[in-house]
């Protein structure tokens, strides 16, 4: 075990030093890997981005890259902390073709609906109403699993893109569940501090479990399924 740390860590801003993203651009050589659960910057708050970084081609680049990373690996959402980055700015994306490639009935439970690209940095988010929906989820950083994820149904994002323009969603369903998840990945939160642990599934199983109703895959699970 690890010695004791002594006194309050500094905030961010205060004394402690900022990330440098010109610095971090300039080392980097090809696209950067997706950190993996265990690393730090996974389990650290991100730092807000200074107004002096918006609009700028070291954050349009950080962005490019990002969007890039996402659809290579491929995904619907990616975080910066998930490239090394320690920034509150995230991407989302979930293709028209995608969308329609999925088994009808499952993408109509989960409230699939496509999502153009949307670039968040410094964002707020807010649940619409009290209503919440489990489904599994996955996570480019926990690779080879995936779990039941309660979330917000509906919920409002507002923040602003890249360019420094205000940015103001309200979105349900499966986009509402990614906001969520790429969300907490600036607080340092990852799925698995949320899900219903009994349903942590690997790869070989979640084509299986995510196809059939929810209730189904929880009674399976040994869940306790709520009464309706
Ligand atoms: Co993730």
């Amino acid at each position: 075990m690890a010695g004791t740390q002594k006194g309050p860590r500094a905030p961010a801003g205060a004394g402690a030093a900022a990330f440098d993203l010109g610095a971090w651009l300039a080392q980097l050589a090809g696209a950067p890997p997706i950190v993996q659960a265990g690393a730090c910057v996974l389990r650290s708050r991100a730092e807000s981005v200074p107004a002096a970084l918006l609009a700028t081609p070291a954050l349009r680049e950080l962005v490019g890259l990002m969007t890039d990373v996402m659809r290579d690996a491929p995904g619907v959402g990616l975080a910066a902390p998930q490239i090394g980055v320690p920034l509150r700015v995230f991407v989302a994306e979930d293709q028209e073709e995608r969308v329609a490639g999925l088994p009808e009935g499952a993408a109509k439970r989960k409230g699939r609906v496509a999502l153009p690209l949307t670039v968040l940095v410094n964002p707020k988010l807010e649940p619409e109403g009290e209503a919440q929906v489990t489904f599994f989820e996955g996570c480019l950083s926990v690779r080879g699993y995936g779990a039941l994820v309660p979330r917000w149904q509906a919920v409002r994002v507002s923040g602003v893109d890249a360019e420094g323009r205000p940015v103001a969603l309200r979105l349900e369903g499966w986009p509402a569940r990614i906001m969520q998840h790429e969300l907490d990945h600036l607080n340092g939160t990852l799925y698995v501090d949320r899900m219903l642990t009994r349903s942590f599934a690997t790869d070989a199983e979640l084509p299986r479990l995510g196809s059939m109703p929810v209730d189904d895959a929880k009674r399976e699970l040994g869940i306790e399924v709520e009464p309706e």
